[in-house]
């Protein structure tokens, strides 16, 4: 693009990417998540290029980009501008495009994007995206919004523009995330706490699957659907309940009759994976990383059978952990039918566990495995001014 050949970036930009530990689609369902940022990350450089609303846009990795007027702001065929320009949207919302435009507020901006967090693998680039290039323009034009404003307002970029009906953990977890902890979040009060994770002489090792299902988006929607017509349900007998955050055991027992069984199992897994949040943080407190890998593979079984977002390659690396003594859990993270799985590996293991999955996911599915260690770092942060 044009003005690459210009570009003298004034700001930059650090948005990780996350892991969830455990609590997987419980966040649209006001219950706990257990997530953190890693050391994979999208870098945005910006530069204000002196037009009132003219913008250009470049990511470096696929050689492609695009310009956009901040006065004419309308969703892109083109899925990945969406990510842009769904934050433009809510921004201009925010910090009300006309007024700030005759202020010189919000103004035209080059930015480039360079990632290192592979799309589509649930380590959500998607939040990375979003929240970066909100922060990043947030400093860049002085806007005042807050870190809690930034992370609403990249939530709704994903559900208007973007279409999916996501949670608010990843954005949370990209911006909010401090190094060496995970972060147990209440999405029904948005209260969260800082948990210290020691996981020495164990790593955290992300098997990539490479698979990313293109239902992933549809389905999650349908996900939600689920879970809030199962509250419906149970709110003919218990009228105070809000969410499945509310629902106990005999709650939604006492309601089975009159639900069909996938809505039955949505709810029933919701129920069992809040209570393994809260049994993983008593886990993690007291180091006790055996019943932390346990509830790893239990919640993969409900994540598989009974919310049904896995798939055959997810399963098969979660099968293939449990021969190896050295790995204490395993479990598919994120949003679901692919991405990573994510296991609790000895360190001397590590290097055989990789090579041997390797091996047999090639064997068993003619795909070259792709595999990392992660560490819980910081959230979005700038680089240098
Ligand atoms: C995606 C969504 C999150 C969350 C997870 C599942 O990553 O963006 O809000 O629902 O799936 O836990």
């Amino acid at each position: 693009m044009i003005f690459l050949d210009k570009f003298k970036p004034e700001l930059i930009i650090a948005s990780p990417g996350r892991i969830n530990f455990i609590g997987e689609h419980t966040d649209y369902n006001m219950g706990y998540v257990l997530p953190t940022a890693i050391e994979n990350k999208i870098v945005f450089k910006f530069q204000k290029n002196g037009s009132a609303t003219k913008c250009n846009v470049y990511t470096m990795g696929y050689d492609k980009g695009f310009t956009l007027q901040l006065d004419m702001i309308a969703p892109s065929d083109v899925e990945w501008e969406n990510y842009i320009l769904g934050v433009l949207n809510e921004i201009s919302k925010h910090t009300d495009l006309s007024t700030s435009l005759k202020t010189g507020k919000l103004q035209g901006f080059d930015c480039t994007i360079e990632s290192d967090l592979p799309t589509g693998s649930g380590l959500s680039s998607s939040a990375a995206m979003e929240c970066g290039l909100a922060f990043g323009l947030n400093e860049l034009f002085a806007l005042g919004l807050s870190k809690k404003t930034i992370i609403e307002l990249s939530q709704r970029a994903e559900h208007t523009y973007v279409g999916t009906q996501c949670g608010i953990m990843d954005q949370y977890a990209s911006v909010m995330s401090k190094e060496g902890h995970v972060i147990l979040l209440d999405c029904q009060s948005i209260e969260s706490e800082y948990i210290p994770i020691y996981i020495h002489p164990y790593k955290i090792i992300m098997l990539n699957t490479k698979v990313s299902h293109n239902l992933a988006s549809s389905e999650y929607n349908t996900r939600r659907e689920e879970c809030e017509e199962g509250v419906g349900v149970i709110k003919e007998k218990h009228p105070n309940i809000k969410s499945l955050r509310d629902v106990t055991r005999p709650m939604l027992e006492s309601a089975k009759g009159q639900m069909n069984q996938t809505v039955y199992n949505r709810c029933s897994f919701i129920i069992d994976e809040n209570k393994r949040v809260l049994k993983m943080v008593s886990a993690l407190k007291g180091n006790d990383l055996e019943l932390a890998g346990n509830l790893l593979y239990e919640a993969h079984s409900g994540i598989s059978s009974l919310y049904e977002v896995s798939c055959p390659e997810s399963d098969f690396l979660v099968e293939f952990s449990k021969e190896n003594p050295s790995v204490l859990g395993a479990r598919q993270t994120g949003g679901g039918f692919g991405g990573c799985t994510l296991n609790i590996v000895h360190e001397t293991a590590a290097d055989d566990f990789i090579a041997s999955a390797a091996k047999a996911y090639k064997k068993a599915f003619d795909i070259e495995l792709e595999a990392f260690e992660v560490k819980p770092s910081g959230g979005t942060s700038i680089i240098t001014a």
